[in-house]
């Protein structure tokens, strides 16, 4: 296949890029260059999608098949614009941050109602907090679903993802904690749910829908699983076959500044009070239409891997040792 990704500089688009390459496809590569480069043997296309103009540099050319990153409205509505006769299967990657209702478990595309989509004049996913992200991707869905037809496109809304070349602190968070031993604060309660993808399997599943011509609408992440045993296979997977967990409730921890999510103080893989449903939803559709995720301790493995081989790009957050020796410093008397 001729294959054509708007993106593949980062993270996902660079395995797509990767896996679509060695499988011998010709790959095209559209992005400025500015926050990575695309993986070797595989065409750079330098644009600049800011500009409604900017793929022109593609006139004239045909791709089997697109796939499409983008978190911004015009980027997406601009991409159909120029390419939607010139291509077949077009998958956009959305995400499960569309979904207005994050607390109910087990929701599907069908079963769960979106977010408005951003109006038009926010085009910037990145305001306060990420605010506009998931209503930009809703947007850009509409903006794809607008141009092309409904059997040829493939829209895979993303859960988590986590393995090499992660550009957030979450996964790499606890690959790094549990791989250092000793105790270990662990967030909630043991059994709370938790969905993850590995980025090459995701990718993998992009390129067989492009392969195949899989239409339709899907959460794009791995089954539910709980924190215990995602806990349990990364120390596994990063030969801590044993880890010291210590279970910290949720009131606790908030009373105690350890905050959710993602960054300065956080602990990855935890979610506040009312996003229950956001790692518990129900992906029977995906991993029936050919989604296949690998074990977590092989993705925990592949991640330390690349930690170690280039711990530069490995983005640093969580919480730091210190303040989690002193919560569970305070956890354990507490109450004396
Ligand atoms: N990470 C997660 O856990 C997660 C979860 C759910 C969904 N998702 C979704 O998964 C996708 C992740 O994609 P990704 O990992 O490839 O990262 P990304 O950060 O979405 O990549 C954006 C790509 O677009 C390019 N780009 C940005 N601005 C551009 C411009 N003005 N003109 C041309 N190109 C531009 C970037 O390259 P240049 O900057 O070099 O131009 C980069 O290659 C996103 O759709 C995200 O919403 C991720």
């Amino acid at each position: 296949m001729r294959i054509l990704v708007l993106g593949g500089t980062v993270f996902l688009g660079r395995a797509v890029a990767r896996l679509a390459r060695a499988a011998g496809h010709d790959v095209t590569c559209a992005a400025r260059g500015v926050s990575g480069r695309p993986v070797d043997g595989v065409r750079l296309v330098v644009v600049d999608r800011d500009d409604p103009a900017g793929l022109s540099s593609l006139d004239g050319e045909r791709f089997d098949a697109v796939v499409d990153v983008t978190r911004r409205p015009s980027h997406a509505r601009h991409a159909v614009d120029a390419l939607a006769d010139r291509v077949g299967h077009w998958t956009y990657v959305s995400t499960i941050s569309v979904y207005a209702d994050q607390a109910t478990p087990g929701g599907t595309p069908a079963s769960t109602p979106l977010l408005a989509p951003a109006p038009p004049e926010v085009d910037d996913p990145s305001g306060p907090n990420g605010h506009w992200y998931g209503a930009c991707k809703v947007a850009c869905e509409l903006a794809v679903r607008d141009r092309i037809a409904a059997d040829r496109l493939f829209i895979c809304r993303a859960g988590l993802l986590i393995g090499p070349e992660d550009p957030s602190d979450r996964f790499p968070y606890w690959v790094a904690r549990l791989a250092a031993g000793g105790e270990v604060l662990a967030p909630g309660a043991p059994d709370e749910p938790v969905q993850l993808v590995h980025v090459a399997d995701l990718a993998g599943w992009l390129l067989h829908a492009a392969g195949t011509g899989l239409a339709g609408c899907f959460d794009g992440i791995g089954p539910v699983t709980t924190r215990a045993e995602v806990l349990a296979a990364i120390a596994a997977g990063v030969g801590q076959p044993q880890p010291r967990l210590t279970w910290v409730d949720g009131d606790f921890l908030r009373e105690h500044d350890v905050r959710p999510w993602s960054g300065e103080r956080a602990l990855p893989l935890w979610l506040e009070p009312g996003y229950e449903g956001m790692l518990a939803r129900d992906v029977g559709a995906a991993l029936a239409a050919g989604l296949t995720p690998r074990p977590v301790a092989e993705a925990a493995a592949d991640t330390r891997r690349w930690m170690l081989a280039e711990p530069a790009a490995v983005a640093r957050g969580g919480l730091d040792r210190a303040s989690e020796a002193r919560v569970l410093r305070d956890w354990h008397h507490r109450g004396r």
